[in-house]
């Protein structure tokens, strides 16, 4: 058993500019709101924070930046800091595979906007997945382990329930191929080993630990009853209406 509070956190990628996001989380949020004891979190694109964040203020439901970059201010074309997302955002997903891959992110670069993240009171949902030829060719332990402690050394250990780790093998990312539950729960276990290590036992504890990767109605009650997962991280499936269905399932299975 453990008192984790489990977190289904819906990454809308590029996809939802301010009024269609305003919009869309305005439609599924009655739902949203009714499934408690689960954090639901809405993560848009970052030029339409400010409208869901009007949409979601006053209600359970958490609002999420896909990135930052760690510096607060300066000349970095294009970046948004972490100042300007302290006081809007509740959470930002940070090393996303997609950021890894196509804008060339390295462990060093997530570490600093993790660092930065905690001092600007923003939770990061730090992601690590291996490639399908590193599973292949058996290097997932290895490079996880990279991965881990790249990204998640020198972070507040007193602050750690602030802190969430998404499991997300590149290849289940929008494949409709999800790892099977038994290689989720392998590495889940594996995060929480390293976690242990690097922190403690007492301290890594409190950290959760999400799925990712083509996660759906039809398959999230399945990974939130591995004991070391505490919810999924959903691209595709959360821009569908049944997004809540996805939390209410989490709910049940952790209950169960
Ligand atoms: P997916 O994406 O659910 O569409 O596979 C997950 C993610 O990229 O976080």
């Amino acid at each position: 058993m453990t008192n984790r509070m489990p977190i289904v956190a819906g990454n809308w990628k590029m996809n939802l500019g301010p009024t269609e996001a305003r919009d869309f989380a305005a439609s599924i949020l009655s739902d949203l709101v009714t499934v408690r004891g689960v954090e639901s979190v809405l993560c848009p694109p970052a030029i339409s924070l400010p409208a869901v964040h009007a949409v979601l203020s006053g209600t359970n439901v958490k609002l999420g930046a896909q990135n930052m970059y760690y510096e607060e201010k300066g000349a970095f074309t294009g970046e948004i800091s972490p100042t300007m997302l302290q006081g809007l955002a509740d959470y930002v997903i940070l090393g996303h595979s997609e950021r890894r891959t196509h804008f060339g992110e390295t462990d060093d670069m997530v570490n600093r906007k993790a660092v930065a993240a905690f001092a600007h009171d923003l939770r990061p949902i730090v992601c690590v997945g291996e490639h399908l030829e590193d599973r292949d060719a058996g290097r997932t332990e290895r490079v996880i382990t990279s991965q881990v402690y790249g990204s998640l050394k020198g972070l507040p250990s007193n602050r750690l329930d602030e802190l969430v780790v998404a499991y997300e093998p590149v290849w289940a990312i929008g494949t409709g191929r999800a790892a099977t539950p038994k290689d989720a729960a392998d590495v889940a276990g594996l995060i929480r080993a390293l976690l242990v290590e690097m922190y403690g036992a007492v301290e890594a504890s409190v950290i959760r630990v999400q799925y990712g990767g083509s996660v759906t109605t039809a398959n999230a009650a399945t990974f939130a009853a591995i004991p070391d997962i505490d919810g999924s991280l959903v691209g595709g499936a959360s821009l569908r209406p049944d997004f809540a269905e996805i939390a209410r399932q989490t709910l049940r299975a952790k209950k169960a």
